[in-house]
């Protein structure tokens, strides 16, 4: 009896060890934060996550009841207790509290302060958008390896204090040329806020498709929704696939998908473009157009020459009546105009437009675009909005309040900045997240350049030419995803992941902290987030990029094999297998005897990771050698 008892008791402390080996994890110095925060204090220890930890919620705002309950359901979810949540002034003892409370008015009303000790954890900020980047900075720090339906979760201790670097931290989908559910706009907005941006940038308007469901101009949505097919490739003959494309929001789901993002404290920046990219409207109004059509949707890409005519008072009209109902779904305080790539070639050869420069003593067709969107502005300022445009709006003249993207290169932000207008930075070198970001023969087709992770992340949105009053309107930064040649959800994750991750750090951290060595080094748990959120990551940072020396004397090459990935166990053949984890494991730069292959790939335990990687480096021409 007391045998089987004391073997009863050691099975049961057996259990118990094994549990607390999985659930009481090493305490990690660095709790890979993605976005790192301002200021961050690592304890040794941790918080312990257990069954009498209670939930408690301080703030009459709902949303600080919902993140609270957000918090238990997650915890559930993951581990299966049930904590209780409460409201309380104050944090007690064995609690999570999230409450609005004394922090420091430099935090603002988007920071806040985490902190975390064997008896509490605490998050408090000013205002429950503090709250709620202070709750997603919490979910990342309770460790992943102890999410395993087990009875305990852990905290490392740490002392935060965080707010973000800029009040504009975008991401902008092109819904117009494909559109995407509205279950995959919610997943993205999610996705967002884990990444602690702002604003959905989302660009509902195209030549080749429109996407709000109009009451007033119904053929938007019978005509200007849909089109006969979708160039899918480079090649020469832009080859189409003949599936007609289309689709658009209904009223009803444009608000249900700005309340969801309203939840993340995401605000939706409407894009309805002018004068340019809207040829879908004209094959539905061709009387809105300077010739009068007849006009069909594109499926091929490319900028289109016929626009809205600025000469017909009918476009305005139905500018007006458009924008009347956009205003109404959209309670954010800024509607994009578009204004980019809007060629002036139908205008030059209008006679309304031209009797329109000539009524207004406008200088040339740049000054009627000017003309345009100042009228535009005008009216949106009735209705309490103001306006921002791509850089284009700053030809002929910047209305008088318009927000400037900027977007070809630097010097649209950096001119508007000095005409005191606010700014976010987009430039196509570091933002275009349409750009290839590995070596193209192993990438999916993109629309052409490189954008990688590093150079991403190597981005300082505020241009060093401005002086210190002018930095003051750089507002913020945006990465775009552009949809040419992305054509399903999963694609737009493999575009947009891991390098929102590197905009997303450019846009909350102070540039004091970047650091891209130990970025990568976080990034590996940020991997791990993205595998359990079901993202479709891209892996062409574990890619190997190989450089070539070529040595023409000894007829060899120096291969240096790198990665944009912490600490990779790369390994290669020269022999013209694939490696396998037997290859040699790549230590430094080795000589290759020329004419030489080199084949190289990431290995991640016992499996490759991302895609081998080919380099044939012939021997030079024998000129080429002495
Ligand atoms: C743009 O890329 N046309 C703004
Ligand atoms: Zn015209």
């Amino acid at each position: 009896m007391v045998k089987n008892f004391s073997i009863a008791m050691a099975l049961m402390l057996a259990v118990v060890l094994q549990v607390s080996a999985q659930t009481v994890a090493p305490i990690d110095s660095d709790p890979a934060l993605v976005p790192q925060p301002a200021s961050l204090k690592v304890n040794t220890g941790q918080y312990l996550i257990t069954e009498s930890t209670r939930i408690g919620y301080a703030g009459k705002d709902s949303q600080v009841v919902a993140m609270a309950e957000g918090l238990a359901a997650y915890i559930k979810a993951k581990s299966g207790l049930q904590l209780t949540v409460m409201p309380t002034v104050q944090p007690l003892y064995n609690m999570i509290f999230i409450g609005i409370g004394q922090v420091p008015d430099s935090l603002g009303r988007e920071g806040y302060t985490l902190s975390a000790d064997k008896a509490q954890v605490t998050i408090k900020a000013k205002a429950a958008a503090g709250l709620f980047y202070g709750t997603q900075t919490l979910y990342q720090l309770i460790k992943l390896e102890v999410q395993k339906k087990l009875p305990m979760m852990s905290i490392p201790l740490v002392q935060i204090s965080d707010k973000p670097r800029f009040e504009w931290r975008g991401s902008m989908l092109d819904c117009g040329r494909i559109f995407y559910s509205v279950d995959f706009i919610k997943k993205y907005l999610d996705y967002m806020a884990m990444h602690k941006l702002n604003t959905f940038h989302w660009h509902l308007t195209e030549d080749h498709g429109w996407r709000i469901e109009s009451k007033k101009y119904p053929l938007l949505n019978e005509i200007s929704s849909w089109r006969a097919g979708t160039q899918f490739d480079h090649s020469p003959d832009r080859q189409i696939n003949p599936t007609p494309h289309g689709g658009y929001y209904t009223q009803d789901q444009i608000r249900e998908i700005v309340r969801y993002a309203a939840e993340r404290y995401i605000t939706i920046v409407p894009e309805v473009e002018m004068p340019g990219h809207t040829l879908a409207v004209l094959a539905a109004y061709p009387e809105l157009s300077c010739t009068g059509g007849p006009f069909k949707m594109p499926v091929q890409w490319g900028i289109q020459d016929d626009i809205y005519c600025a000469g017909n008072e009918q476009t305005f009209e139905f500018l007006e009546g458009i924008l009347t109902e956009v205003v109404e779904l959209f309670p954010g305080k800024i509607i994009h105009i578009g204004g980019d790539e809007a060629p002036k070639k139908r205008w030059k050869e209008c006679p309304k437009c031209q009797a329109r420069i000539q009524a207004d003593s406008l200088k040339d067709e740049h000054e009627l675009q000017s003309y345009f969107i100042k009228r535009i502005e005008k009216f949106l300022q009735t209705k309490d909005r103001s306006i921002i445009g791509w850089d284009e709006i700053l030809e002929g003249g910047l209305a008088p309040n318009a927000a400037v993207m900027s977007w070809r290169g630097i010097q649209g932000g950096i001119e508007a900045a000095r005409q005191k207008h606010p700014v976010v930075m987009t430039p196509t070198d570091f933002m275009y997240f349409d750009y290839y970001q590995g070596a193209p023969y192993l990438e999916p087709v993109a629309i052409g350049g490189m954008l990688t992770l590093e150079k991403v992340y190597s981005y300082e949105p505020v241009p060093a030419e401005l002086s210190a009053a002018e930095r003051k309107f750089i507002k913020g930064v945006q990465a775009n995803i552009w949809s040419e040649f992305i054509h399903t959800p999963d694609k737009v994750e493999y575009m947009a992941f891991p390098r929102l991750a590197a905009m997303a750090e450019l846009a909350w951290t102070p540039a004091t902290r970047k650091n891209w060595e130990q970025f990568i080094k976080r990034m590996e748990t940020q991997y791990k987030r993205y595998d359990e959120a079901g993202i479709n990551y891209s892996r062409a940072a574990k890619n190997v990029w190989q450089q070539v020396e070529l040595d023409s004397l000894s007829n060899t090459a120096m291969i240096r094999l790198q990665t944009q990935s912490y600490q990779p166990e790369i390994r290669y053949t020269t022999d013209g297998n694939e490696p396998t984890k037997s290859s040699t494991l790549y230590t430094e730069p080795f000589p290759l005897s020329l004419p030489g292959t080199v084949k190289a790939v990431v290995f991640e335990g016992n499996k490759p990771v991302g895609k081998i990687s080919i380099q044939t480096v012939l021997a030079p021409a024998l000129g080429e050698r002495f």
